[in-house]
């Protein structure tokens, strides 16, 4: 077995980015404890906290050292003192969207599961959802969110939303490679009945299709794919998508498993990647402990099935698996217990050092220990 070691930028953000990236960062400890790597923890600032301190979202140093790392590691970003604003000239999202761009990041990867012990927890009748599976492969660096934008004389304003076909190609391969080591089915999801760019994504996915001969690839219109995503999710393995689309069907998505507290997204290019919950900065938890830590680390999880370590992937999502079955989960999901976020995140990375030794120390939680490891 080869040890690795590994650089990780760590950019914790807003509201409650530190606490969950600090569960986060705990469980990547003990991977490197458990597993013998060596992993090296860079922290950065980018968000609203970057423009506190230095007036800008993402500061060239921080910057550098995304780029310098094997992977970055981000809680959220956002604070609402900029929502409301839309005059405001520095917005924390810049510093995310600066950071996709600049890395190169055209792939963003969000996978939902139901995990059968939440299946109540999701507002959505639990026979619907039950045995959901399905993972959206979302394009990240293009499309409106990149295009041209501004305002007119008359004071018209406009975003451009443009695609060519290798921006489209490169993440279309992405998803077949993905579909193929699952249940082999790709749906396209666009607006081809309306948009241009639609019918470009369309054509290239048509002529990709071909080199992936196993794979069964549908097409749907957004606005039924919005419908078909809440009535019947079974259907769905991989979905492929443009970034503004895939920004909200990944949002609606999340209901499916119970908690926004519980997606991981990874967010890849040819050269850098980098792994966030999908969930926001949630200002008003911040500091009070209550904030689902499980995003975070199943982020995590993916950052270690893309340093090429299954095993330690593996590790982890067990450990969480075993936080759901023992319900040591903070109060969105388990009102009764109020476990806090540090104690979620502790029992999963006792899980990953000893999982049998992890369901022992559950009877110590429970018995009002606050400190685990
Ligand atoms: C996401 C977020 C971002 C996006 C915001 C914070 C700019 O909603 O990652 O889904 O729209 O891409
Ligand atoms: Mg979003």
């Amino acid at each position: 077995m080869d040890y690795l070691s590994k650089r990780i930028a760590v950019l914790p953000g807003d509201g409650i980015g530190p606490e969950v990236c600090g569960e986060a960062v705990r469980v990547l400890k003990a991977v490197a404890e458990r597993f013998g790597h060596h992993f090296t923890f860079d922290y950065r600032l980018m968000g609203a906290c970057a423009i506190d301190a230095t007036g800008v979202p993402l500061p060239d140093a921080t910057l550098d050292a995304c780029h310098r790392a094997d992977a970055v590691l981000l809680g959220a970003i956002g604070d609402p003192k900029y929502d409301n604003d839309p005059t405001a000239k520095v917005r924390p999202e810049q510093g995310l969207l600066g950071l996709r761009k600049s890395l190169g990041l055209y792939a963003n990867i969000r996978p939902v599961v139901a995990y059968e012990q939440l299946l109540q927890h999701s507002p959505l009748r639990p026979d619907r959802i039950a045995g959901t599976d399905l993972i959206i492969f979302r394009e990240l660096t293009g499309g409106v969110y990149f295009g041209e934008k501004g305002r007119l004389p008359d004071g018209t304003a406009f975003d451009n939303c443009t695609y060519n076909r290798e921006e489209i190609a490169r993440i279309a391969h992405r998803a077949f490679q993905a579909a193929q080591g699952r249940r082999q089915k790709l749906t396209l999801v666009d607006k081809a009945n309306v948009l241009e760019t639609s019918r470009l994504w369309r054509e290239v996915v048509q002529g990709i299709a071909p080199d992936y001969p196993e794979v069964a690839v549908d097409y749907l219109f957004v606005d039924n794919a919005a419908m078909q995503l809440i009535l019947n999710p079974r259907q769905f393995d991989v979905m492929l998508t443009e970034n503004m689309f895939g920004d909200i069907l990944s949002d609606e998505a999340s209901v499916i498993a119970g908690s926004l507290g519980l997606l991981p997204s990874a967010s890849i290019g040819d050269s850098a990647a980098l792994f966030e919950p999908i969930h926001g900065s949630y200002p008003q938890a911040k500091g009070k402990g209550i904030a689902n830590p499980i995003a975070a680390i199943l982020s995590a999880a993916l950052m270690l099935d893309h340093f090429g370590l299954p095993e330690e992937a593996y590790a982890v999502r067990a450990a969480v698996q075993n936080a759901l079955n023992e319900e040591v989960l903070t109060p969105e999901l388990n009102a009764a217990m109020r476990y806090t976020t540090e104690q979620v995140g502790s029992f999963i990375a006792y899980g990953v050092m000893d999982l049998a030794e992890c369901r022992f120390h559950q009877s110590n939680i429970r018995a009002g220990m606050s400190t685990i490891i």
